[in-house]
């Protein structure tokens, strides 16, 4: 059995603020099973009384290291969030390097943020600092990001989706990389700083207390001002990742009558009343794909579902002859909460 982080080693390090996605009471976590105390349900009880037996609500951990804190009530279809076609052709897009420049931006951003001035002091909290990466997808971005935060010194990252199959991709990937939270252990020496906790959850409603996050970041990932609001503390940190205008404008036109542009900078108007603005970067990239690479990118992107079957074909057939030019284009915003 994997050794538990949270029975014997509360003391030598930070575990997240969690909490029950269907009473709210604050979870208990073990290797095994992750189990709520209920004791908001007693508070809940309209007469004031406490229940003769309150119901705990208990979470398996999974084979793979994994929780899912995702009830049946949240899931809005049987298998939400991204399929495991999409996740696994994004995985190989992404292992061949096509948007590291992406990935290393994000990675030197996190590793320059003034963490320390600008959130409270946690250090003697339980919780320490926590970072969740949301829509964490199978984790390309958020094991780089870690690299990161452990400089930072955030004490652990938390990886929610809401796609099973993506959180079981990450939570091998982390467990390969000798980071799951799983293998955290009591001894000091063996120890793992900002070990990763890979949820299947809803960025909607966040198994996390309010107020307990040093950071959120959120790569082509749902934007939910209101909710990360709530879940950071004050001069917490939101790092967004977004397609820019002229994002692989030549595949588009290649598949598409007419290009509806990337709206870039709705949702900025939306985070306007909880966060100010600290930089926002540029970050573009030439491509040459072969077949394969851009069958994965069609595959990985919503394009796939609404282009005609004959434009793709003829775009898929064309890259087989000369390897297809395209230029990815991404804005990183990274915002405070005020
Ligand atoms: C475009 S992918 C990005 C994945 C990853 N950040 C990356 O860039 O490689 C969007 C991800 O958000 C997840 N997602 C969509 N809606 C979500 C929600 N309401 N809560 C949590 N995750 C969600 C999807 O399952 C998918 O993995
Ligand atoms: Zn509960």
């Amino acid at each position: 059995m994997s050794p538990s982080p949270v029975s014997e080693s509360a003391h030598t390090f930070a575990i997240p603020d969690f909490i029950c996605p269907l009473c709210q009471s604050p979870l208990q976590l073990d290797a095994k099973s992750w189990t709520c105390d209920a004791s908001q349900q007693a508070s809940l009880m309209a007469d004031g009384k406490t229940p003769a037996k309150l119901s705990h609500h208990s979470f398996d951990v999974a084979r793979q290291g994994y929780v899912n804190l995702l009830p049946v009530q949240q899931k809005k279809s049987k298998a939400p969030g991204d399929s495991p076609e999409s996740i696994a052709a994004r995985q190989r897009f992404l292992a061949a390097g096509h948007y590291a420049p992406l990935q290393t931006l994000i990675g030197e951003q996190l590793a320059r943020l003034a963490i320390e001035e600008s959130v409270e002091e946690t250090v003697e909290s339980k919780t320490g600092q926590c970072w969740a990466d949301i829509g964490s997808g199978e984790g390309y971005y958020t094991l780089a990001m870690r690299e990161a935060l452990v400089k930072q010194g955030i004490d652990s990252l938390i990886a929610v989706d809401i796609s099973k199959p993506a959180v079981v991709t990450l939570a091998k990937a982390s467990k390969a990389a000798g980071v799951l939270w799983q293998q955290a252990t009591v001894q000091a020496a063996a120890s793992i700083p900002c070990p990763i906790y890979p949820l299947v959850a809803s960025a909607a409603h966040l198994p996390l207390a309010p107020g307990s996050l040093t950071g959120i970041s959120t790569i082509f990932s749902p934007i939910l001002p209101e909710v990360f609001a709530q879940m950071l503390q004050p001069g917490g940190w939101l790092v967004i990742a977004k397609p820019d205008v002229g994002h692989l404008a030549s595949v588009r036109e290649a598949l598409f009558d007419s290009v509806r542009e990337h709206d870039s900078d709705k949702f900025l108007t939306q985070l306007e009343p909880y966060f100010t603005q600290h930089a926002v970067l540029s970050c573009n990239q030439e491509l040459q794909l072969n077949q394969a690479d851009l069958t994965d990118l069609l595959t990985m992107t919503p394009y796939a579902y609404r282009a005609q079957p004959a434009k793709r074909d003829a775009l898929l057939t064309s890259a087989n002859e000369n390897e297809f030019k395209t230029e990815a284009k991404f804005v990183v915003y990274i915002l405070r909460k005020r």
